[in-house]
């Protein structure tokens, strides 16, 4: 799908109203798309449609819900989705977890990517559209400080490489992609593992920062991840993404 191709298409991003979501959203309204924007905070969205326009449409709800996947699958019938949201993981050594810290993300981040990723697959979307998972380059190294972060991480990746193939399979013509965001300082979510991950090493986080070279920011994670979506060439199942760009994960 060239750009051309996505003006006038609809996208959904879920996690829009911070971070790389809104990022995403920003790069998606630029190529044209009409954007929804999944989020809970309701006033955090409301700032994204005043600075995106009347392209973004806000709306106000729990991602990882299935009956509201279900939902705006069946309203928008999206060209382009991309499941981003995510929650905090609660950055503690592990026997610092609970159960219910530890699983966090595997409640939010994989039980949305798995809802969304079936309602994708049983519409279906329509042969050309693409799903996008954001997983992590966690899923590759471990994260010892967030708990079940880089497992879900993990298991998003392989979901999202098992719909691929059920999409190869049954002629469905949908791309299905994982992306493996760097750690950044950029965002709230990575600046708390940052924060945490200095602390834990016993230095400030610019010594942290100091040898990780250029910071993904989310106006270049959203450009990379709209360039998935429009872009020829990218026919890797899950690619590592950093300040650098894409890459296919060796
Ligand atoms: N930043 C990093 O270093 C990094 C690295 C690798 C991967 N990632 C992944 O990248 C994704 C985006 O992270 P970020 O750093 O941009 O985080 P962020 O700034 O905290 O943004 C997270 C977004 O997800 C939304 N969200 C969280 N739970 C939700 C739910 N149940 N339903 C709907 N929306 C929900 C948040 O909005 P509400 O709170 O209003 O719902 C927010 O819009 C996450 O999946 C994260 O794990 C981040």
């Amino acid at each position: 799908m060239t750009t051309q191709q996505l003006s006038g298409t609809t996208a959904i991003v879920t996690g829009a109203s911070r971070g790389f979501g809104r990022g995403v959203a920003a790069a998606l309204t630029q190529a044209g798309a009409h954007v929804v924007g999944v989020a809970r905070d309701a006033s955090a969205l409301e700032e994204v449609r005043e600075q995106l326009g009347t392209a973004f449409m806000p709306v106000a709800a729990d991602a990882a819900d299935p009956v509201v996947a279900g939902q705006l699958i069946d309203e928008y019938r999206p060209r382009a989705l991309v499941l981003n949201a995510g929650a905090f993981p609660l950055p503690r050594p592990i026997h610092r977890h609970t159960w219910q810290t530890f699983s966090r993300n595997w409640e939010v981040d994989v039980q949305h990517a798995f809802h969304w990723t079936r309602e994708a697959l049983l519409a279906p979307l329509e042969p050309g559209s693409t799903v996008i998972a954001v997983s992590s380059g966690a899923a590759l190294r471990g994260s010892p400080l967030s708990g079940g972060y880089a497992g879900a991480k993990a298991a998003i990746r392989f979901l999202t490489g098992y719909a691929a193939e059920e999409s190869r399979r049954e002629g469905l013509g949908i791309r299905f992609i994982a992306v493996l965001p760097q750690l950044t300082p950029e965002t709230g979510l990575g600046r708390s593992a940052v924060n945490a991950y200095a602390a834990r090493e016993g230095v400030d986080v610019a010594a942290f920062l100091a040898d990780r070279g250029p910071a993904l920011t989310p106006a270049r994670a959203g450009e990379e991840i709209a360039g998935l979506i429009t872009g020829p060439g990218h026919d890797q199942g899950a690619y590592l993404l950093g300040a650098a760009g894409l890459s296919p994960v060796p």
